[in-house]
């Protein structure tokens, strides 16, 4: 299942995360998955497993063009000069002169700078080193103020949407500018290991309908997002659970499904506020490749 990106490039809906992969699983995870049958990575210079990823792929044998890789210029590297080398070192830790799709985030105490990284991510896409530029995290306040201050508009926002946090302004954002939402944490994974919630692997709605169609919660959640529209990243380091939750289209969710899904929603975020976040409190130093 693929959708197209606002510049007409086509993106895989369902993706492969490696968020909190470490480096030395996350090349025989990637390989997995691409056997499986998953064509798109996310990762993220701040995951610090660009090169293995890079190592996953040509491991698979695919061709480079048969898959499409995401990554994610972290806030420490922002700045325009700062995020156009900011590439050049994730592209050479991939082992790949072009990479699909671009994301960063914003850093509301340096919108400025925030900015500034964006044009340096208009001008890879002016001189074809990425294929689509993209942004994380970005509130309706936020993409709005972008808007206005650059070129491009995004092509995806990938934001935190699961079945117990949906952001429905921010969906509803980005469907109005064209942007697709992808969903990050798109099982809810961020509720089970940040502890503290109630996980939605065992909610009892979820397995009530995952009942209904023989199938688990996680390929609820992930069939939930691809008929809602959206591109959905789960990560897993587990052969058998990265396999099931590419088993996802042999079913479909009736609209009484999804909209007892849409229900779960408890407004409350697994992640950080993206308002509050600042460069001292998250600050990573970002290696050269
Ligand atoms: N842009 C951002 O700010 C941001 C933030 C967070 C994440 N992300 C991206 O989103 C991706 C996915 O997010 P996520 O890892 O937070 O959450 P997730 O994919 O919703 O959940 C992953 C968690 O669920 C477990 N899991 C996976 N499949 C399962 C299954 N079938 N049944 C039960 N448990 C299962 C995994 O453990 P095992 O690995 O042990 O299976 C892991 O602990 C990340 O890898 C990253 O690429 C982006």
């Amino acid at each position: 299942m693929k959708l197209t990106m606002n510049n007409g490039v086509e993106m895989p809906a369902l993706g492969f995360g490696v968020f909190q992969t470490p480096p030395d699983v996350t090349s025989a995870s990637v390989a997995e998955a691409l056997t499986v049958g998953y064509r798109l990575i996310d990762t993220a210079a701040s995951y610090f497993n660009e090169r293995e990823v890079g190592e996953g792929i040509r491991r698979s044998g695919l061709d480079r063009s048969e898959v499409f890789i995401e990554t994610k210029v972290w806030i420490s590297d922002y700045g325009y000069e700062q995020t156009l080398h900011a590439f050049e070192k994730s592209a050479g830790k991939l082992g790949v002169e072009q990479i699909d799709l671009l994301l960063h985030q914003p850093l509301p105490t340096r919108f400025d700078r925030t900015v500034e990284a964006y044009r340096a991510l208009e001008t890879l896409l002016a001189d074809g080193r990425v294929r689509a530029i993209g942004v994380s995290n970005f509130m309706p306040d936020m993409l709005a103020d972008l808007l206005d201050r650059s070129t491009v508009v995004p092509a995806v926002n990938q934001v935190e949407v699961h079945p117990y946090f949906t952001q429905p302004d921010v969906q509803r954002a980005d469907d109005a500018h064209g942007i697709i939402t992808q969903a990050w944490s798109p099982m809810g994974g961020i509720t089970s290991y940040r502890g503290g919630g109630s996980s939605t692997f065992d909610d009892p709605v979820l397995a009530r309908i995952a009942a209904e169609h023989g199938k688990s919660p996680a390929q609820v959640m992930l069939r939930w997002h691809l008929q809602e529209g959206r591109s959905a990243i789960p990560k897993s380091v587990k052969p058998e659970r990265i396999a099931a939750n590419f088993d996802v289209f042999d079913f479909d969710l009736t609209d009484d499904q999804l909209r007892a899904i849409d229900g779960l929603n408890t407004d409350v975020r697994g992640g950080p506020e993206p308002k509050d976040v600042t460069l001292e409190s998250f600050h990573r130093d970002i290696p050269e490749a």
